[in-house]
């Protein structure tokens, strides 16, 4: 077994931050940021969700379908674009389409907002609508290499956040498919995950004969420990709040 110390600062980054109205952003991302493709050189991503929406983008040939419209924005440009869009449409509008600066996922690095590649695309909500080809095929296959569609209609009291059909969010896989799958948001799921731990964890197995376990770990005072075996591979990320998910990958 392999023995892995956590710090208090740890539990603010990773793919699986939940960051909302209640939970700010609580570390700056300023590098492993990466442009995902070639034709939007300006839309950088974390370098995980940058490669990751490349290859289902190649995948399903959207490269010149789907436009890459907001991907990471700093503090200054969340600042910027919610006092913009204040003057030009007004608090409540606002309120429901742009987060509050540091409380923004595009913060994060692992938000992208995706539009129909045509002229004049709104910058706030671009249109990826339901029914659309193109649009459709992203979303099947967008669970499947760990992103998820991050504000649903039938989420709002929860997410406090309009419906954003253009919105998705990099988790990472297999946490995307049990969002997916289980029809969760993204706090419910961070609720949900506390139910498992090193003891009892969620075990799937998956067709690829990957089977993967999920727990969550509560952050100890100043030092948390985790232990690992020696030979699997494994990511732990930050809720943001109060402690840890780990994600282990074996091969049996
Ligand atoms: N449009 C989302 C909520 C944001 O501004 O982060
Ligand atoms: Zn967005």
């Amino acid at each position: 077994m392999k023995s892995i110390i956590l710090r208090t600062e740890n539990i603010f980054e990773g793919n699986l931050i939940l960051v909302n109205n209640n939970y700010p952003l609580r570390k700056e991302v300023t590098r492993g940021l990466s442009a995902a493709v070639t034709n939007f050189p300006d839309i950088l991503l974390k370098n995980e969700a940058a490669s990751l929406l490349r290859f289902i983008l190649v995948k399903i040939s959207a490269e010149s379908r789907i436009a890459l419209v907001s991907g990471y924005r700093s503090y200054g440009e969340q600042e910027r674009i919610y006092g913009e869009s204040i003057l030009k449409s007004g608090f409540e509008f606002t309120k429901k389409y742009v987060a509050q600066p540091n409380h923004s996922e595009h913060q994060t690095g692992l938000a992208i907002d995706l539009g129909l590649n045509k002229k004049d695309i709104d910058f706030i909500c671009p249109e990826f609508p339901y029914g659309e080809e193109i649009c459709d095929e992203f979303r099947k296959a967008a669970y499947k290499y760990g992103f998820i569609q991050r504000y649903e209609k039938e989420k709002e009291a929860i997410t406090a956040i309009g419906h954003e059909p253009w919105h998705f969010r990099y988790v990472g896989f297999p946490h995307s498919k049990v969002i997916f799958e289980k029809g969760l948001s993204l706090e419910e799921y961070i609720d949900y995950i506390k139910s498992y731990d090193n003891v009892k964890p969620l075990a799937m197995k998956h067709d690829s004969g990957i089977e993967t376990e999920i727990y969550y770990k509560r952050a100890e005072n100043d030092e948390t420990e985790i232990r690992v075996t020696d030979d699997c591979i494994y990511q732990i990320s930050g809720n943001n709040s109060d402690g840890f998910i780990i994600t282990s990958w074996n091969h049996k």
